[in-house]
């Protein structure tokens, strides 16, 4: 096969913390919107979301209404872009589609909200990241159907009163509890979604593989569920990695041996840990006995940024319930112990302490 060793060398080098960053980065949208599901009926997972929205879309139809407006709430890649693709697709209604930085004037969303048509759907993504004036020229949208437009400054300016075809709003957001009350009331209905359990990550690997043309052995399949941190985002990522090792160092299928090496080899261990990941436990357990420790001096010890830790290793240490945030600093949990194949200490280290200031 025609393929250079330094290639795969280059592979293996770069990006090593992005396999298992839950964000979509450079042009892996582009690559992710052949693999999003079209209709409810093909999300996998999510069975209360789904059920819930079902019933919301199916009565509008039923009605011949635009459906209420929907909020999507949840941590990255779970999926709440795709929902709101089905929302349009099963009302058989465009989508528009911008985004809380895009709108930074309240003219910016007059605009869009002025060029809609009866029952599109508005999909806004991070929607809490709205200007302030834009989001209070929305509360009336949403309710209304009206905006006022403000023509002119200082004592000539006038609002002239713009009504607005009924359509439905949906907001997508990582940080629902950063949405003013007032915005979160206006929606009629919230969808939380949850992380994917392994048998439910399980399913999307295989209808991506499928989707992908790359042939797939069921133990393949599980063990690259099992390592995705409860996301489907990085189950089809770590598949892409390990369908080009099978291309590359085997005959191009993803068997469990395959999946473990190409995973072994991006230093995505069993729980889908990655190399920071295991440096905090590790540094944790075996160089401050466990804890309590600083965040920032564990930063110090693991060699990156005091955020990094906090907010992109720490969280799943925690959702794993290996780590846990006390006011005295990070603590390993006895799994955290047990994950690096070492015994907890028998007592607390007392006087071994190390303070924050
Ligand atoms: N329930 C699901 N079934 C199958 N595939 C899914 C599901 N949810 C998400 N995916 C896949 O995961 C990828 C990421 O999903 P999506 O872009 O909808 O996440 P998101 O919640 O909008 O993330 P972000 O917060 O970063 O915008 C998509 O390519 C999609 O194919
Ligand atoms: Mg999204």
């Amino acid at each position: 096969m025609p393929f250079h060793e330094d290639e795969l060398e280059a592979a293996e080098s770069g990006h090593l913390r992005s396999l298992t960053a839950a964000e979509a980065e450079g042009d892996e949208r582009a690559v992710e919107a052949a693999l999003r599901p079209k209709t409810l009926d093909e999300v996998v997972g999510q069975a209360r979301v789904r059920a819930q929205l079902g019933l919301v879309l199916e009565a509008a139809r039923q009605r011949g209404r635009a459906p209420d407006h929907v909020l999507l709430s949840g941590p990255p890649g779970l999926g709440k872009t795709t929902l709101a693709m089905i929302i349009a697709a099963e009302m058989a209604t465009p989508l528009r589609l911008t985004s809380g930085p895009a709108i930074t004037h309240a003219g910016d969303l007059a605009a869009i909200l002025s060029g809609m048509n009866e029952g599109d759907v508005l999909f806004v993504d991070e929607i809490h990241r709205m200007s302030r004036p834009a989001e209070e020229m929305l509360y009336m949208a949403m309710e209304d159907f009206r905006v006022d437009v403000v023509i002119g400054k200082g004592p000539g300016a006038t609002a002239i009163p713009l009504e607005i075809p009924p359509f439905t709003l949906v907001g997508a957001t990582t940080r629902a509890g950063l949405l003013p009350g007032p915005l979160r009331d206006r929606f009629g209905f919230t969808g939380h979604l949850e992380f994917y359990e392994p048998h439910e990550l399980d399913l999307i690997v295989h209808r991506s593989a499928g989707l992908l043309g790359v042939e797939l052995r069921a133990e393949g399949a599980a063990e690259i569920a099992s390592r995705s941190r409860g996301t489907p985002r990085i189950a089809n990522r770590l598949l892409r990695r390990v369908r080009d090792y099978a291309q590359v160092r085997a005959d191009g299928v993803v068997t469990l041996g395959v999946a473990e090496a190409a995973l072994d080899l991006y230093e995505v261990d069993q729980l889908g840990l990655d190399r920071l990941d295991r440096a905090v436990i590790d540094v944790l357990c075996r160089r401050f006995g466990g804890g309590p420790v600083g965040v920032s001096t564990l930063a110090v010890a693991v060699g990156e940024e005091r955020e990094t830790v906090e907010e992109v290793a720490e969280p799943f240490l925690v959702r794993l319930g290996f780590l846990a945030r006390t006011p005295r600093g990070r603590i390993a949990t006895p799994a955290a112990w047990a994950h690096l194949g070492l015994a907890p200490p028998a007592l607390p280290t007392v006087d071994g302490t190390l303070f924050e200031d």
